[in-house]
């Protein structure tokens, strides 16, 4: 500990897209997201008092707290943190942290993963934990479910801390077995900001896994995963039969997106937008009319809305070389938010 006393320790984590793999992830199935160059960078040091300490001069808020206290705004991911740390019996002494984020908040981007696997794996760097990735994922998503109020699945949490720019994250959810995937050849991705802002809490996302739940419930299996054909899904009724549609389907566009070139991969994109609008109703008016236009753009081989819907990002993946004018036509529209292009690095 007189170590730690010494120092002040910086560790980042990126923020996610995700490419293919749309709510599948509690359904025990297949997702394939990719680290964005942006990051989240957390300073971590010993408090000089018995207080933790937390704060983030972009967020403009400042924290202190005990472990014990109600935590509010970015103090419940820090909190949280500690909180099930503390639950796995690693009492870590009182903290400062100071933060900076490049990964947006509110866009589907994962900035509360990214957020927690950074303070995490600060912690450890702090205190020599001994935290693997894969340990670092499943603490963080704690921390979301139980500290922030997200019923979320493991997706953000295993991709901010396992994926790398520049290749695809393969993982399939229920064993957490992964490997990195190449993107098809000669491409790059384009993310842009439907303008509509969104949070999870406030959306149906609990409403949708509750209805998974119930599907599974009606046909005797544990999870969605279980089931390969949509012809099995014939004695739901038709709303929980559309739920189940996306997600047996979209676990098949995974798959099948692994071998696919950039033609078949964009194909898969545009069918999962479909999908997430059509059968799990999770789009918005604004995310469908981004996705078309992202689409028709020259050199764009498809579309889709990306993270939990309701707002928030589509992702494109288009041409080498595309992505920055496609940026410029798609979020030059009046209502379009921001962009963040993903470059080919090969
Ligand atoms: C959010 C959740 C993830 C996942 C996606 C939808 O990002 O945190 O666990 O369910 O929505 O694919």
């Amino acid at each position: 500990m007189n170590r730690a006393r010494l120092r002040e320790v910086a560790a980042s984590a990126p923020g996610r897209v995700n490419l293919l793999g749309e709510h599948t992830d509690y359904n025990d199935g297949f997702v394939l997201p990719t680290a964005l160059p942006q990051r989240t960078t957390v300073h971590v040091s010993l408090s000089p008092d018995d207080r933790h300490h937390a704060h983030s001069d972009a967020i403009g808020e400042v924290h202190e707290f005990g472990l014990d206290d109600p935590l509010h705004g970015f103090a419940r991911y820090v909190g949280g943190c500690l909180r099930v740390l503390r639950d796995t019996g690693r009492v870590t002494p009182p903290l400062r942290f100071s933060i900076e984020s490049e990964v947006p908040v509110g866009a589907g981007l994962s900035s509360s993963a990214a957020l927690e696997v950074a303070v995490l794996r600060a912690v450890d760097a702090l205190l020599g934990l001994d935290l693997d990735p894969v340990e670092i994922a499943r603490l963080a998503q704690r921390a979301e479910i139980h500290h922030a109020g997200v019923a979320c699945g493991i997706m953000d949490q295993m991709a901010c801390s396992l994926a790398q720019e520049g290749t695809a994250l393969f993982l399939d959810t229920r064993s957490l077995e992964r490997r990195l995937i190449e993107l098809p050849t000669q491409t790059e991705l384009v993310v842009v900001h439907s303008g509509v802002p969104r949070r999870l809490s406030d959306s149906a996302y609990n409403e949708r896994r509750s209805e998974c739940a119930a599907a599974c419930a009606a046909l005797g299996v544990t999870s969605l995963r279980d089931v390969n054909e949509v012809a099995q899904l014939s004695a739901l009724p038709p709303l929980l039969q559309r739920r189940a549609r996306h997600v047996v389907t979209e676990n098949a566009r995974v798959l099948a997106a692994l071998t696919a070139d950039a033609t078949g991969f964009g194909e898969a994109m545009n069918q999962s937008h479909a999908s997430l609008r059509d059968d799990y109703q999770v789009s918005v008016p604004a995310l469908d009319e981004l996705a078309a236009r992202l689409r028709a753009q020259p050199g764009s081989y498809g579309a889709r809305l990306t993270g939990a819907g309701f707002g928030g990002c589509c992702v494109a993946l288009v041409e080498r070389g595309a992505a920055t004018r496609i940026a410029d036509a798609v979020a030059a529209s009046p209502g379009f938010g921001g962009s963040i292009i993903v470059p080919d690095r090969r």
